[in-house]
């Protein structure tokens, strides 16, 4: 039905939109600034836990949206051997790296926050949030290509 289809397309793109967003902002600002010393315990926890919930809720959309445009446009073997296919399936992997990455960094995060202190939890976070920004990006650059 194209209505359904529509709206699920148009919530796949909106969340992706934000949760790569939010991703590249943690790791772009966020991590810096506190890093800096520009941003308190209590606002980069409150950050944090937000994208962490975030990052819980994202992923389930993602994949239930997905999931029902792959079944209505790709059969296994379009999937195998199809330009298109391919970037769905890498779409896929690294759908299961951002899920991950996002999650544990931010968990990280603000465990570190409570034990060792703003500055020495940013600095242990920053390679994490990196790789999750770069992860993101890299999604976005897939989603573009299709
Ligand atoms: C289990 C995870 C996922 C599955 C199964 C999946 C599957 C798909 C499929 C089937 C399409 C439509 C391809 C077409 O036009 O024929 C699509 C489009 C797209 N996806 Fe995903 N995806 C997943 C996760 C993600 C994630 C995590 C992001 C970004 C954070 C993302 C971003 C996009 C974008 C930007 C498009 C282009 C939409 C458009 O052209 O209208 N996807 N995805």
């Amino acid at each position: 039905m194209a209505t359904v289809d529509t709206l699920i397309r148009t919530l796949h793109l909106m969340t992706a939109g934000v949760w790569a967003g939010w991703t590249v902002f943690m790791a772009a600002l966020v991590i810096p600034a506190a890093r800096e010393g520009r941003l308190g315990a209590d606002g980069l926890s409150w950050m944090t836990g937000r994208f962490s919930l975030f990052s819980k809720v994202a992923p389930v959309v993602m994949f239930l949206t997905g999931m029902y445009m792959l079944g209505q446009g790709y059969s296994n073997d379009a999937l195998m051997n199809s330009t298109r296919g391919n970037l769905v399936v890498a779409m896929v992997g690294l759908w299961i790296v951002l899920s991950a990455v996002t999650n544990v960094a931010s968990r990280r995060l603000t465990n570190g926050v409570e034990v060792g202190g703003v500055e020495q939890a940013t600095s242990d976070a920053v390679m994490m949030f990196s790789v999750a920004g770069v992860v993101a990006l890299a999604l976005l650059f897939v989603g573009g290509w299709l």
